[in-house]
């Protein structure tokens, strides 16, 4: 019962919360999608920290991602021993070098008074949620080894279950409590995207790569001339 409530019922939960949310959220404060920058102060920890911390995760997420929508592609990069234990160790430098980031951006932000001055309930609540995530990836990816292989054969079936509106556990029940944790945090945050400052992720300028392009004219004669 447990089980079909986190893995059946809650990824909708919070993908329901994450869209609906989102949605109200552009509509009526739009101009918060931000991550609310405190870059003024403390520069330089905040810039190796963001680096280590974005750079990190934004490549585990797109590795997540490809086995996820080409598995057969995935599958058959695996195959091979080397190209496993390869992308198997780039996964593991990647986890360290993004939770580097991630405790980087903690102690910062617990260490500065004016950091802590300005972090919200809701800033440390994510802080924990990305923090248990990557831990629990971490932990994973070393102790049930190849999870590049098993999330192949068991999380990809069930998230396309889910795509699929035909939830089927069968492939999470059997599993360690940790890769439960790690899958149901995954959602929490999912959930958590609205109501946080992760909701800034959607405010990337993507579209800068395809407007068209600005001339920018001065108004005013250059001093001198
Ligand atoms: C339901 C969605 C998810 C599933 C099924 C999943 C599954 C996995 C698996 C199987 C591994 C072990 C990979 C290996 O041994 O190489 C892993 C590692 C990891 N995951 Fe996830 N994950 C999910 C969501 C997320 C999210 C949302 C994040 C971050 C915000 C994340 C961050 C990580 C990290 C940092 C690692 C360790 C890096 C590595 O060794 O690959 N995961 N995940």
């Amino acid at each position: 019962m447990t089980d079909y409530l986190f893995f059946a019922v809650f990824p909708y939960v919070a993908l329901a919360v994450a869209v609906g949310g989102g949605v109200y959220r552009y509509s009526r404060e739009r101009f918060s999608f931000s991550s609310l920058s405190s870059q003024f102060l403390d520069n330089r920890v905040l810039f190796w920290g963001s680096v280590a911390w974005h750079y990190g995760i934004v490549l585990i997420l797109l590795a997540h991602l490809v086995a996820l929508l080409f598995p057969g592609f995935w599958g058959r990069l695996l195959g091979d021993p080397l190209r496993l234990a390869a992308i198997e160790a780039t996964g593991l430098a990647l986890g360290l070098f993004t939770l580097a980031g991630l405790v980087v951006l903690l102690l910062r932000r617990i260490a500065s008074p004016k950091a802590w001055a300005v972090a919200t309930v809701m800033d440390l609540l994510l802080l924990a949620a990305l923090l248990l995530q990557v831990a629990t990836g971490l932990y994973n990816a070393l102790v049930y080894r190849w999870g590049s292989l098993w999330y192949l054969s068991l999380a990809v079936p069930w998230l396309h279950s889910l795509a699929c509106l035909n939830p089927d556990i069968k492939y999470i029940v059997p599993l360690p409590l940790m890769i439960k944790v790690h899958l149901v945090n995954a959602f929490l945050l999912l959930l958590l995207f609205p109501v946080t400052r992760l909701v800034h992720i959607v405010s990337i300028p993507i579209s800068y790569l395809w407007r068209p392009w600005q001339v920018a004219v001065w108004n005013k004669r250059p001093i001198g001339s």
